[in-house]
């Protein structure tokens, strides 16, 4: 593929302002410098540089995001900065959206592609992603509680009670908690449900795919083929 194109399809701009930035001398490919915009390369395992920061060439964007508290999932935010101000720009270029939202007072695991496919596997109700979130609560938690939630709370406007796949207490006010759906603010709303309430609340797994321990709050990682095939959903019997 031509460089300029390369450059195009990774977010890096219009055909144009590619070409200038190679003909400026900006741009290297495997190391080497390359001011020519129709230069061929092998895009298989190829590595660019642009103004002093390298990528790799990825014919679809797929990441994960370590969500900090107080920043919005929405390219239009409306109280806080959004998610997306955390990425840099040729990943906006390149349309990355987030797979499902968290709250603004959510942290954690947060997945975004820019693959239409993958977005619509990973959030369609007909494939059960497990997710693991961890509440931290007002009240103590009990037994009640816990069988409750594992038995299936009904929420307002839902047609039938909605059930955690797993409900594990890690010590008073701490569970860990595993859902198959992801409805507007559902933790939120089955803690109220029974009779509790969420003070904090992170998301620290997807899948098979837990939020890595040196991934800090704002930080940002690609995922590699294990780790997505850990994320990608298994078809529901
Ligand atoms: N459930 C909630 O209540 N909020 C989230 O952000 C995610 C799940």
């Amino acid at each position: 593929m031509q460089l300029e194109r390369i450059l195009h399809a990774q977010g890096f701009g219009s055909r144009k302002l590619c070409r200038s930035l190679i003909r400026h001398g900006e741009v290297s490919v495997n190391g080497q410098p390359c001011d020519f915009p129709f230069e061929e390369f092998d895009t298989e395992q190829l590595e660019f540089t642009v103004r002093g920061v390298t990528w790799q060439y990825r014919t679809q964007a797929y990441l994960m995001l370590n969500k900090p508290a107080h920043y919005e999932c929405s390219h239009k935010p409306q109280h806080h900065p959004s998610i997306f101000s955390l990425l840099p720009a040729p990943l906006l270029e390149r349309g990355v959206q987030c797979i499902g939202r968290l709250d603004e007072d959510t942290t954690g695991l947060l997945l975004l592609s820019d693959d239409g496919q993958f977005i619509h596997r990973m959030s369609s109700p007909k494939w059960k992603v497990p997710k693991v979130y961890a509440v931290t609560t007002k009240h103590p938690l009990d037994d009640a509680q816990l069988q409750a939630l594992l038995q299936g709370v009904q929420l307002l406007d839902e047609p039938g009670p909605i059930a955690a796949l797993a409900a594990e207490q890690q010590d008073s006010h701490l569970l860990h908690l595993t859902l198959a759906e992801g409805k507007y603010h559902q933790v939120k709303r089955m803690l109220a449900a029974v009779s509790n309430r969420v003070e904090a609340l992170q998301r620290i797994r997807i899948g098979a795919l837990d939020l890595p321990a040196d991934l800090a709050p704002g930080e940002w990682r690609w995922l590699d083929a294990d780790m997505l095939a850990a994320a990608s959903p298994q078809r529901s019997a």
